[in-house]
């Protein structure tokens, strides 16, 4: 007992240590196994909450996806902490991706703002709103892989195909949701991060979800494990989840290499790791092992101490009792486990507040946020004839074609947690917001043709294929929506053309064949093409698209992304010329499906001269980093210095336009020679700057040789050998230099 006569593990003065080792020594082998268990209690807005619902367990160490928020978490709470021996709080977890209910713009949509500062800012809010609204103690975000393959549905929920971006994101992302000072998890409104999925989920062969995927440990040092190490080292993670896939044979959930040599021994990563939905018991599926048992001293033993939803771990207490699985290493588990919920406080302010949605939910202040981050992510692609800006006119006569001018759930996307795609007052469409920034314009709306947000349904089939009836039905009505779209084109000044994908068309279990324009979108836009307006078009998606059909079409292109709440306010703010646009791409767009993967920093090749294909273009439609201002900047030369052990490498930017705007300096190092094939460049540093018309700005850069110039061998080891660099400013500029 502690001098203030309370269970020590109680006494917020003593350390967690103390606190950890004074409760694990009084709990039995049954308290110790419920504490690693995470079960569901009920079905959410969330499509992948699919159960089996779990009656109610007390001593439970998690609960997942609890609809009733702050309400129903305390009441469940109350028991937890009055009704058992120990009283230990449960932690309370949830998919809070890109908002709670305010509806922040996807994480790729993020990264292509880059500004990571707005990512701090909006998942400070969603951490806010998810706690005092929801209950939510624990956010199964961010996911942090860096994706080549936009086929991949869940590309939409990451920060791009950059290391070095995806890094700075998760970082960002982090400190929001957990605060940047240690102590500042403990406040209230703090909730603990998960990097998810750890690691390699997103090279699943052919872009399927949940797939066998073949990684080197090269690419897994050069690729897949940076953003993780940069969550855990620089922003001290408190969470992972493992993957669903296999890394290279190795189950993720099982990896002892990746849970414990890299994540525990090499990072210090000293919380907890969950598996994600089922993984334990899906080792069945992955024809690895296939006895519960085993299932759990496997995962265990690597490293992964919480089991999601499928319940394996109910037979921890026969494993020990049986001999087979030691109380060590359920004591770890459990240690890592009460560790993290410790250090949230839980124990000191188990319950949420029970406040008002209205009081917790949708301040101007976070409306504001997610118009701002909705600005700084869409990407100009194409701006010919100064299409854009559609400076507002009385009498202008607009059309607006296609399945996103009149949608709010567009904007919203996957994992949108308890934010709502109904009700104007919240998200607003295109089509709405054209009326408000063009009020003395004759403006018209067209679905055009239909993209039905058909979503796989979990569990066994799941494939809700629709009957050739419906079929049929659909391809009537798209062809009699395409000849009125026409008619409306006909009486219009400019089409803006809204296309793009629907809700829940990227996300988990939503990986496409292709990535062209979903439906009949391509045939709507030949049809309206052939009527010679002035069209500009927008794009509302979660994934890179293959847009060949709108570059050969239209005059200009606004990518938007899944933007969020405020989505449509952005993009007509960009339209009407009141923002200029600054997003740049965080991942490279295909010409067409068959080019991926296609991505920035490849490796050197023999024969560089080769094309890539037979009678067809080499290279990307848009490189990563690409994106159009409404004015213009100018590189100056770049200099490098030395500086210590390192260098500086500098440039002047000077906007020669005539209007304010932003830009990103992009840097890229390329090692000339190296003793094996090194990405023929690849994001050491980024820096977003706004510059007033005229006005010149110097942007630096610190090189330090073990951090930036170093390279990944072929055995993953890192290696910095002398010889030339060359450094470039955003593919501008760029100078060489010699270590
Ligand atoms: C899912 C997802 C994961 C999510 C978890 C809980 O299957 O893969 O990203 O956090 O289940 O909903």
């Amino acid at each position: 007992m502690s001098e203030s006569n309370i269970p020590l593990y109680k006494d917020p003065k003593q350390s967690i240590d103390a606190r950890v080792a004074d409760l694990l020594g009084r709990m039995t082998l049954e308290e110790k196994a419920d504490q690693l268990r995470q079960d569901t209690i009920g079905k959410d807005a969330n499509p992948n909450n699919v159960g089996p619902d779990n009656p109610f367990c007390p001593t439970v160490g998690s609960i997942l996806s609890f609809p009733g928020g702050s309400k129903e978490r305390n009441a469940y709470q109350r028991l937890a902490i009055e009704q058992t021996r120990l009283g230990i709080p449960i932690i309370w977890g949830f998919d809070v991706i890109h908002g709670w209910r305010t509806s922040f713009p996807a994480a790729i949509a993020q990264a292509a703002s880059f500004e990571p500062s707005l990512t701090e800012a909006l998942s400070r809010v969603s951490a806010e709103e998810a706690w005092a609204d929801g209950g939510v103690d624990w956010t199964f975000s961010p996911m942090v892989e860096v994706c080549h393959d936009p086929r991949w549905g869940r590309v939409v929920e990451g920060y791009g195909e950059d290391p070095y971006t995806s890094s700075r994101f998760t970082e960002a992302a982090v400190f929001g949701y957990q605060g940047r000072e240690p102590g500042d998890l403990a406040k209230e409104g703090h909730i603990a991060a998960c990097l998810k999925h750890f690691v390699g989920y997103s090279a699943s062969e052919g872009g399927r979800d949940y797939t066998y995927t073949d990684i080197s440990v090269r690419a897994l040092r050069e690729w897949y494990l940076p953003p993780f190490e940069a969550g855990v080292r620089n922003a001290h993670a408190r969470t992972l989840m493992s993957s669903f896939n296999d890394i290279t044979g190795t189950p993720a959930v099982c990896n002892a290499w990746t849970l414990d040599t890299v994540l525990r021994r090499e990072w210090g990563f000293d919380g907890f790791v969950v598996s994600d939905w089922g993984g334990v018991s899906q080792l069945k599926d992955q024809s690895c092992i296939t006895d519960p048992g085993e299932q759990t001293i496997a995962s265990l033993r690597a490293g992964n101490e919480m089991d999601m939803a499928d319940g394996v771990f109910r037979c921890i207490p026969d494993l020990v009792k049986s001999g087979r699985l030691s109380m060590e290493l359920v004591d770890r588990a459990v240690a890592r486990v009460l560790r993290v919920k410790f250090e949230l406080g839980l124990f000191e302010h188990p319950y949420a507040p029970e406040r008002p949605t209205e009081e917790t939910c949708y301040a101007p202040a976070s409306l504001d946020l997610a118009l701002r981050c909705a600005r700084e992510s869409a990407v100009l692609l194409r701006n010919e004839k100064s299409a854009l800006p559609l400076k507002p006119r009385a009498g202008l006569k607009i059309a607006m074609i296609g399945p996103t001018a009149d949608s709010r759930s567009c904007h919203i996307g996957c994992w949108r947690a308890l934010s709502p795609i109904e009700g104007p007052d919240y998200a607003p469409t295109l089509f709405e917001q054209a009326k408000v920034f063009y009020p003395d314009a004759d403006i018209t709306c067209g679905i055009g043709c239909t993209v039905a947000p058909y979503h796989h349904t979990f569990g066994e089939g799941g494939w809700n294929e629709r009957t050739p009836e419906e079929l049929a039905a659909e391809e009537a009505s798209d062809r009699k929506t395409i000849a009125e779209a026409v008619e409306l084109a006909k009486a219009a000044d400019v089409v803006l053309l809204c296309l793009g994908e629907e809700i829940w068309m990227t996300g988990e279990y939503s990986s496409r064949v292709e990535i062209e324009l979903p439906g009949r979108q391509k045939e709507l836009i030949r049809a309206v093409a052939a009527l010679g307006k002035p069209m500009v078009a927008l794009v509302v998606s979660g994934r890179p698209l293959a847009l060949e059909p709108v570059l050969k079409t239209c005059d200009a292109v606004l990518y938007l992304w899944e933007g969020g709440c405020r989505g449509a306010v952005a993009a007509m703010e960009i339209v009407s010329g009141a923002v200029n646009p600054s997003g740049k791409l965080p991942m490279t767009f295909p010409r067409t499906t068959g080019q991926i993967p296609i991505y920035y920093n490849d490796h050197t090749r023999s024969r560089h001269w080769a094309h890539d294909y037979l009678i067809y273009p080499d290279g990307p439609q848009f490189p990563f980093g690409f994106g159009l201002s409404y004015t213009t900047f100018e590189y100056g030369a770049v200099s490098v210095e030395k500086k210590g052990s390192g260098f500086t490498a500098s440039v002047s930017v000077k906007n020669t336009g005539d209007r304010s705007g932003k830009e990103t300096v992009l840097w890229f190092l390329t090692d000339v020679e190296a003793t094996c094939t090194q990405p023929k460049k690849r994001v050491v540093g980024f820096r977003k700057i706004e510059l007033a018309p005229g006005e010149e700005k110097t942007v630096s850069i610190d090189l330090e040789p073990e951090r930036d110039l170093a390279g990944t061998a072929s055995d993953g080891s890192r290696f910095l050998e002398p010889g030339e660099f060359r450094i470039s400013a955003s593919g501008r500029s760029e100078a060489s230099f010699r270590l």
